[in-house]
């Protein structure tokens, strides 16, 4: 059998596109394989979001290079297929940089993976149109999900932040139609899945059309989903505060299956930053709506992406930045150096702040914020909460799930638990994860 290995870098929607091109590769008689030395197919699902990024992936051609010749010589075959944003935003110029690829294929077109395939036999592909065709209606139906899944419901991004590729590589938003959201839902219900995050760049713009036509909002979307017969949990990821409407925050407090989970990203503290960002709401605008969400459900747990160092970015900025952070104390978050991505509004100004200034603001705000993490962790450590079993643990006799904070949670027991959700008291921190023992006691949060 032919054999193909699939690598995935950046968000999850590379993730989840990723596990699409394996179904996809699999209706082709590939199966999938971890290692990489035994592959006739090489997919790179890239991620263009910052510079650091890009270059890991032509490092990782360096090496599949090295591999296809050593291959080459035992008389196997390799094709190399660079997929995703990185693809996107630079087509032929990899093929230039890196020869010995044979295919690159844009996001938004992946669909037509074994064509390519077979158009590649005869010579180099490059792929980076965004077609009017669903890619969704080529798809293969999704296997078995595992108990957690992600579900794209939206693409794409209107909002233009300056320092952002996302815009151009991934394109307009585009929501998928509730039908068709509903159907995988189900599909993934009935393969096993009892929790779905539900995905998209901009996902809380999600707007697909209703079956009577008019467009829905996540709220509704969400509440109708945790009717699906089998589905106990909902999360959703990534949001952008200005489209976190009033509707979407009500299903916070009375739809039981979403979690008590919200990645919000704020990228900074400073009204000044946020204006040059081009993220069209102010510090203070973000300060009410968390309030909101935490009147709505108090025990939520709040996560953000930042930038350090943006263009112009002055020490008060950043105190302002570091003082957000205190004042609304995140469970968890990630945080960037700012990194100039080519054909961005940001990449073009010319106040760019010191790479040592950028260092020592990235430390500083990654202590505060992984003291509150711990801080929050912590919190959780005594409490009953319910987890989500969906493997097997990293050490044998223990399983791994998720509290309904998405904390990491290990316990002591046997692989019949996966797939459910049950009560654990936390007992203790790990460095990774917490521990936690199987309890009969109802949990406090709701879950
Ligand atoms: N430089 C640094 N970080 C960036 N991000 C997006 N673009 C850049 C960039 N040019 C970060 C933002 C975004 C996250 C996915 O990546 O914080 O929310
Ligand atoms: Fe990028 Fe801003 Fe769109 Fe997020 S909202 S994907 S940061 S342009």
């Amino acid at each position: 059998m032919k054999k193909a290995f699939v690598k995935s870098y950046g968000c999850q929607m590379n993730v989840y596109d990723a596990a699409r091109m394996v179904d996809l590769l699999g209706r082709e008689g590939f199966a999938e394989t971890a290692a990489i030395e035994e592959a006739d197919v090489v997919v790179l699902n890239t991620c263009h979001i910052r510079e650091k990024a890009v270059e890991k992936v032509y490092s990782e051609l360096g090496r599949v290079r090295d591999l296809k010749g050593e291959r080459l010589q035992a008389g196997r075959e390799t094709t190399i297929v660079v997929a995703g944003c990185v693809a996107q935003a630079e087509g032929h110029e990899i093929i230039h940089r890196a020869p010995a690829v044979d295919v690159v294929v844009g996001p938004q077109s992946y669909h037509r993976l074994p064509d390519l395939l077979r158009r590649a036999k005869a010579g180099k592909v490059v792929d980076t149109e965004f077609p009017l065709d669903d890619k969704f209606d080529h798809l293969p139906p999704r296997r078995v999900a595992g108990a957690s899944a992600f579900l794209t419901v939206q693409e794409g991004c209107d909002k233009f932040c300056a320092f952002c590729v996302v815009p151009y590589t991934r394109g307009a938003e585009v929501s998928r139609p509730v039908a068709k959201v509903l159907a995988e839902a189900e599909r993934l219900a009935a393969g096993g899945a009892r929790e779905l995050t539900l995905i998209g760049q901009n996902v809380n713009a999600y707007h697909g059309e209703g079956p009577e036509g008019g467009a829905w909002t996540l709220g509704r979307l969400v509440r109708r989903l945790a009717e699906v017969p089998g589905l106990a949990r909902l999360r959703y990821t990534t949001s952008h505060p200005r489209d976190m409407d009033d509707d979407l925050i009500a299903a916070h407090r009375d739809c039981a299956a979403l979690m008590p989970y919200l990645h919000l990203p704020v990228q900074s503290g400073s009204d000044r930053i946020l204006a040059a960002m081009n993220r069209r709401h102010d510090a203070d605008t973000y300060r009410r709506l968390i309030d909101r969400i935490r009147q709505a459900r108090p025990d939520i747990a709040l996560s953000s992406d930042f930038i350090v160092g943006f263009p112009g970015e002055t020490d008060a900025d950043h105190a302002a930045t570091m003082r957000l952070v205190e004042e609304i104390g995140f469970a968890g978050a990630f945080s960037f150096k700012y990194s100039p991505r080519p054909g961005t509004p940001a990449a073009e100004s010319p106040d760019a702040v010191p790479e040592a200034v950028k260092r020592d603001r990235l430390a500083e705000l990654q202590a505060l914020l992984d003291a509150q993490a711990r801080a929050f962790n912590r919190d959780t450590v005594g409490r009953v909460v319910d987890v989500l079993i969906e493997k097997a643990g990293r050490h044998p006799g223990q399983v791994a799930g998720k509290s309904p904070y998405l904390q990491a949670v290990q316990i002591e027991a046997g692989p019949d638990l996966i797939g459910r959700v049950v009560p654990v008291r936390i007992t203790r921190l790990g460095t990774y994860s917490l521990f936690g023992e199987r309890t009969e006691a109802a949990s406090a949060a709701a879950a």
